[in-house]
């Protein structure tokens, strides 16, 4: 365990004013009093590990994340479980994610233990922020960025490790969602950074998902680049389909898309109910065909902000998909989000080991 210092901020949020602030969340723009941080520098290594009052970074205007973009962050949440304690989902296996981000970034590597104990430390000492309201928690963001001095092209030789958090609500409202699916743009090709969680294929990203909106949607789903056949993922989330037989498609993971914990948990749990996942190339003309005649009965998409947020339709220049009556959530969406959401809940038996208490 590395021993980490805690600074506790002097003027912490009012408790009547925290209360208020819980009781209207929306996503991301609240954020809790503190942050955990630790550096990095080739001759230290990991260092300073410490809990200080959130506050703004100050940075050099040559500092290398700021020119050559090298940055990776995670998402991932605390739960105020049934009986009051607080707990996390799977941690460790964002912090294994972490790692493999860092590795395609040519980042330094951050120990995932340390990983997983700085998130701890923090959500210990914000403990009072983590809401318990339905569809409440609060969202962690884990983020490195590069920080030397430095206008060469290389990977840098120092990194902020940084934890902030902030107590959400459903990141969309309730109901489904639509999405777009994006014809101009694409998210990542095959030897690309796709499967890294970096903030560069967020930037990329951004004009289509300004497209979607414009188009009336909620969401933009990405096809892949090579063909613009196949359904990759969407712009925050993965995606999975239901099929009339009662399975379950996914796109596979090739290297392009992220390897989402949810998604991962969501094959488990489903293969728990006796669902078949099948994880296959879904072409794009077929998925519109097949929700036409009733092949495809319910998509969803799934990744930690949008939990499962079920989705009434997709929509392209020539037409829709509409799944049901494109409002309201199929019976394998509300199924498996409730079998989701109770073990992260802390109500239901945790057979997988998920829930790490903090
Ligand atoms: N795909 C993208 C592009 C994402 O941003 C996310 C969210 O983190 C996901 C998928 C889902 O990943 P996870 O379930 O690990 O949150
Ligand atoms: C997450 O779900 O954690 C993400 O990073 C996606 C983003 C929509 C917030």
């Amino acid at each position: 365990m590395t021993s980490f210092i805690i600074e506790k901020t002097e003027t912490p949020t009012d408790p009547i004013k925290r209360t208020e602030l819980l009781a209207n969340l929306a996503f991301g723009r609240i954020f809790t009093d503190h942050m955990a941080i630790i550096r990095y520098s080739a001759d230290k290594g990991w260092h300073d590990a410490k809990i200080t009052p959130r506050r703004p970074l100050s940075i050099d205007p040559a500092s290398t994340v700021l020119h050559y973009g090298q940055e990776i962050f995670e998402g991932m949440k605390a739960y105020r479980e049934k009986d009051g304690h607080v707990a996390t989902f799977r941690p460790e296996a964002n912090a294994a994610r972490f790692a493999e981000s860092a590795r395609r970034m040519g980042m330094a590597e951050l120990p995932e233990d340390l990983f997983v104990q700085a998130v701890d430390e923090l959500v210990r000492v914000d403990q009072d922020w983590v809401p318990s309201g339905e569809g409440q928690s609060l969202y962690l963001r884990p983020f490195m960025i590069s920080n030397e001095v430095f206008l060469g092209v290389k990977p840098a030789n120092e990194y902020l490790f940084i934890v902030i958090a902030c107590p959400v609500g459903a990141y969309f409202g309730s109901g489904c969602v639509s999405v777009w699916v994006s014809e101009n743009y694409t998210r990542a090709a095959i030897g690309g950074t796709g499967e890294a969680k970096c903030g560069g294929n967020y930037a990329g990203s951004l004009i289509a998902q300004a497209e979607a909106k414009e188009k009336g949607c909620d969401q933009v789903l990405f096809l892949d680049a090579r063909e613009r056949r196949f359904v990759e993922e969407m712009g925050g989330m993965n995606v999975m389909f239901v099929r009339k037989d009662g399975k379950i498609v996914t796109p596979p993971l090739g290297g392009t898309i992220l390897r989402g914990i949810t998604r991962n948990s969501l094959i488990q749990l489903a293969a728990d109910q006796g669902i078949e996942v099948l994880e296959e190339p879904i072409d794009i003309d077929e998925l519109f065909s097949g929700a036409a005649s009733g092949k495809y009965t319910e998509a969803f998409a799934c990744g930690t902000a949008a939990v499962l947020s079920p989705i009434g339709k997709f929509v392209r220049p020539t037409g829709e998909a509409v799944f049901g009556d494109g409002k309201t959530p199929g019976p394998v969406s509300q199924q498996l989000k409730k079998t989701l959401t109770d073990v992260q809940g802390g109500r239901t038996n945790d057979v997988h080991g998920w829930i790490h208490r903090i």
